[in-house]
């Protein structure tokens, strides 16, 4: 289990102060000059060197993303953008940082801002978090009071301003290059890639976008050293995280542990257990909704990072996982994210827009019973025509629980199938 000292979240809970004032009594803020003094290099350097990789979901090695960025301007300006609208369902790790150790990401904003050339970054704020935004909002304003940031930033002779902006809602708006539009005061769709937004991104220039956590951890790696954070966790999973627990659990959870933890220890012990017993589990998403969903039987030993994941047919995530127990109707759960990724498709693609809206009424007949048996292959295979053949992820994260749900509930939707047309229905949970 991670020590106290070890943790970088000190205040996860708001227990303690979240004023400057609380947050320097907690070691945040302690020598970032010096920090800011090795140079950019050396910074990015030691972010690459310590395995961080971006807590958004993707997993993008973080300090390899910063040496994207141009070494000398052209005389366009540089910008981080800092992703905080945190719409995935079942996560909500960000929001913590922002309400209650908000400090954190603000140091973090300036050194990252600094060892990638950019004088200004923005936070892209979820419109839902507006307590999040007042506690965020003030703790900029401490800092510049404080002249932390703003002009000659903690007397380092760099200049740096950061700007809090707040999103309308739209889940669409998480995805890197709808949140550029967005922020440029335009409908959130995303754009084709290339260019990345490390060659044009906000307003043409170049940009990096970050999730909130990757950010915020950053300072405390660079005073404590890449060795420290790589230390935790397996190899290409290193470090602590900000993990929840979510659903069946007896205590509902944010917390941070170490990475590559069994899956099994973190409920029991941050989770308090599954409600009813081990043996009442059904099945776990995951890293939030669209990470296919695992039964118990895969999961159960199962060790919560990237690479396990991955070899397992599903997906790491956010690190935020949703637990089901018996109770749950798994085939209706499924359809309900189809409903959702079904609603948040921006359009634009063809696959996405009519591939999302054709599944969803496919797994509206699945819940029903009312289909037949070999729609079950032909949806599967639907969803991997949508599958990596969008402009945007969101193709894929609507195909992946889908497709999760048939490669390990099978049983279940058939089950449905002959139960209807054996007239059995009602004995079913479904309706
Ligand atoms: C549909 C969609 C929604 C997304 N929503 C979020 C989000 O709410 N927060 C986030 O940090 N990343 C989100 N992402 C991932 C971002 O596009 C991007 O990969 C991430 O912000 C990069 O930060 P990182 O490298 O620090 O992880 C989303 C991606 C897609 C496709
Ligand atoms: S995949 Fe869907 S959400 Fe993404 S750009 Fe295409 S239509 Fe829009």
């Amino acid at each position: 289990m991670l020590s106290d000292q070890d943790r970088i979240f000190t205040n996860l809970y708001g227990m303690h102060d979240r004023s400057l004032a609380g947050a320097r009594k907690r070691g945040h803020w302690d020598g970032t000059k010096e920090i800011l003094a090795r140079g950019r290099d050396k910074i990015v350097e030691e972010v690459k060197a310590s395995g961080l990789r971006g807590r958004g979901g993707a997993g993008f090695p973080t300090g390899l993303k910063w040496s994207f960025m141009p070494k000398e301007s052209d005389g366009r300006p540089c910008y981080l953008v800092i992703n905080a609208d945190e719409s995935e369902p079942g996560t909500c790790k960000d929001r913590e940082i922002m309400r209650h150790d908000p400090h954190t990401l603000i140091e973090g904003a300036l050194i990252a801002s600094f060892a990638m050339g950019a004088h200004a970054a923005y936070i892209y704020i979820r419109g839902e978090y507006i307590r999040e935004r007042e506690a965020l909002q003030a703790a900029i304003d401490e800092c510049y009071d404080a002249g932390l940031i703003g002009r000659n930033a903690c007397g380092s002779g760099y200049d740096f301003d950061l700007y809090l902006h707040h999103g309308a809602g739209a889940y669409i708006c998480g995805e890197e290059t709808a949140l550029l539009e967005s922020l440029e005061g335009k409908k959130g769709m995303p754009r084709m890639k290339p260019p990345f937004p490390a060659g044009a991104g906000l307003y043409g220039c170049p940009t990096t976008v970050n999730n909130v956590e990757s950010i915020a951890v950053t300072p405390t790696i660079l005073r404590r050293g890449p060795d420290w954070f790589a230390s935790f966790g397996r190899p290409n999973n290193a470090g602590t995280k900000l993990f929840a627990l979510t659903g069946h659990v007896n205590t509902p959870c944010v917390f941070e542990d170490q990475m590559s933890l069994p899956v099994r220890e973190l409920i029991e012990k941050h989770g308090g257990g599954i409600r009813g017993g081990w043996d009442n589990l059904k099945a776990i998403i995951p890293g939030g909704a669209s990470c296919p969903v695992l039964r118990r039987d895969q999961i159960e030993d199962g060790i919560m990072d990237f690479d396990w994941m991955r070899e397992n047919q599903s997906s790491f995530g956010t690190g935020c996982m949703i637990i089901m127990d018996q109770s749950v109707d798994v085939v209706k759960a499924i359809w309900r994210l189809s409903k959702f990724f079904k609603h948040e498709s921006c359009g634009q693609c063809t696959p996405c827009r009519e591939g999302t809206g054709w599944m969803m009424r496919v797994m509206d007949r699945l819940v029903r019973g009312e289909a037949e048996i070999e729609e079950i292959d032909m949806l599967f295979d639907v969803s991997k025509q949508v599958e990596g053949h969008t402009i945007c992820a969101l193709g894929d994260a609507a195909a992946w629980p889908i497709q999760g749900l048939i490669r390990n509930f099978r049983e279940e939707i058939e089950d449905r199938i002959k139960a209807r047309k054996t007239g059995r229905m009602g004995a079913m949970a479904a309706e």
